[in-house]
C-alpha cells in the first residue's frame, strides 16, 4: 500500500511528544494526551484505545478527505433512518461481526452450558404467557414444528419454574413486528419449566430471511457483494434465578447460509435437527393435522446473575 511520506513535525512545549516525531503521531499523542484526566479510569482507558486504534486504521488505509466524507455522510444517513422500529447502528455492529464478538467476549460458555448468541432486533418484551405445548402461531405460518426439552444446570439437573422466552419468523420470512398482517403476539410465547424442568412448544419451522437492505448498511453490503441472508433459526432468552440469562437460537440444521450467516452468529453448537414427522404420528401434537417436524432441544444454563439484554432501541 503507498503511504504518505512521514512529515516533520516539531513537539509542543509541555505535551511530552519528541520534537521531530511525524506529524501524525503528534496528533495522536495529542489527542490521547487529552483524555489523561478523564476521571472514570474505564472511560478513559477505552478512549485511548478507541483514539490510538481508530488513528492506526485511518493511517494504515491512508484514508482520503473524500473518504472521510463519504463516512460522514454514511453516519448521518444512519441516524436519519434509525428511530424506535429501525436501528441501523445496530445493524452495522452485526453485519460487522461486532455484536458476536461483544456477546463471545461477554458470554464466555462453561464446558456443558448452552452457548449464546445476538439477540437480534426483533426481541420484543413481554411476550404472551402461554401453557405447556401451546402453539405459538396466532395464524397459518408453515410446517407445524414441535420443539421441546429440558432446562438444566450444569449438573445435569432439572431447573424448574424457568422462563423460555421464544420468537421466530414465518414462512413469509417476517416476525411479527415487521408484519403488518399478522397480531403482535404471532410467533412469540414464554413457557414456564414444570418440575422435571420441560417445556414445549408448537412453532412452526422458520425460514432463512434477509435482514434490511434498503439503507447505509445494505449499500455497504451491495458494494462489497455481501448477501443480507440469515439461515432459519429460532430465537430464545431463558431466564432463572440463580443462572445468567441465556440469549441464543436454535439453528435448523437443513438451512442455507449457515456457512455464511450476514451477521456472523452461528456456533455449531447451536445447530439443532428438526425430525420429520407425518400426519397420522399418533404422537402429533395437539391440532396438528398435516405433516409435521420435531425437534428435542435441551438447555444448560449457567449458575451466575440474571441480567436483562442491553437494549440500546431495536429494529422494531
Ligand atoms: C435476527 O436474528 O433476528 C437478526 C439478527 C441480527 C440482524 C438482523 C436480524
Ligand atoms: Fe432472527
Amino acid at each position: 500500500m503507498q503511504r504518505r511520506p512521514a512529515e516533520p513535525a516539531d513537539g509542543p512545549a509541555g505535551t511530552g511528544v519528541p520534537a521531530g516525531a511525524p506529524a501524525a503521531a503528534r496528533i495522536t499523542q495529542q489527542v490521547i494526551a487529552s483524555f489523561a484526566g478523564c476521571p472514570d479510569p474505564r472511560l478513559g482507558d477505552v478512549m485511548e484505545s478507541l483514539v490510538r486504534h481508530l488513528h492506526a486504521f485511518i493511517t494504515e488505509v491512508d484514508l482520503t478527505e473524500h473518504e472521510w466524507a463519504t463516512a460522514i455522510a454514511t453516519l448521518t444517513a444512519t441516524g436519519l433512518i434509525t428511530d424506535d422500529k429501525r436501528q441501523e447502528f445496530i445493524l452495522w455492529s452485526d453485519t460487522l461481526g461486532v455484536s458476536s464478538l461483544v456477546d463471545v467476549l461477554a458470554h464466555p460458555a462453561p464446558t456443558g452450558a448452552t452457548e449464546s448468541t445476538v439477540l437480534g432486533p426483533f426481541y420484543v418484551p413481554d411476550a404472551p404467557l402461554r401453557e405447556y405445548g401451546a402453539t405459538i402461531a396466532e395464524q397459518e405460518a408453515g410446517t407445524p414444528a414441535w420443539v421441546h426439552g429440558r432446562v438444566l444446570d450444569l449438573d445435569g439437573r432439572p431447573i424448574a419454574g424457568a422462563e423460555v422466552d421464544v420468537w421466530q419468523n414465518g414462512d413469509n420470512q417476517l416476525y411479527a413486528v415487521q408484519d403488518d398482517n399478522a397480531p403482535d403476539e404471532h410467533l412469540r410465547g414464554r413457557f414456564l419449566t414444570d418440575a422435571a424442568g420441560r417445556y414445549a412448544f408448537l412453532a412452526v419451522r422458520p425460514v432463512p430471511y434477509q435482514i434490511p437492505a434498503d439503507g447505509p448498511v445494505g449499500r455497504m453490503l451491495a458494494a462489497s457483494a455481501r448477501h443480507n441472508w440469515r439461515p432459519a433459526h429460532i430465537h430464545l432468552v431463558v431466564r432463572a434465578p440463580g443462572f445468567q440469562t441465556l440469549t441464543t437460537h436454535v439453528f435448523d440444521a437443513e438451512s442455507d447460509h449457515l456457512d455464511d450467516d450476514a451477521v456472523f452468529a452461528v456456533k455449531p453448537s447451536l445447530i439443532g435437527h428438526f425430525a420429520r414427522r407425518t400426519a397420522d404420528d399418533p404422537h402429533r401434537p395437539t391440532g396438528v393435522q398435516s405433516d409435521w417436524v420435531d425437534m428435542e432441544l435441551d438447555v444448560v444454563l449457567t449458575p451466575g446473575e440474571g441480567d436483562t439484554p442491553a437494549d440500546p432501541g431495536r429494529t422494531h
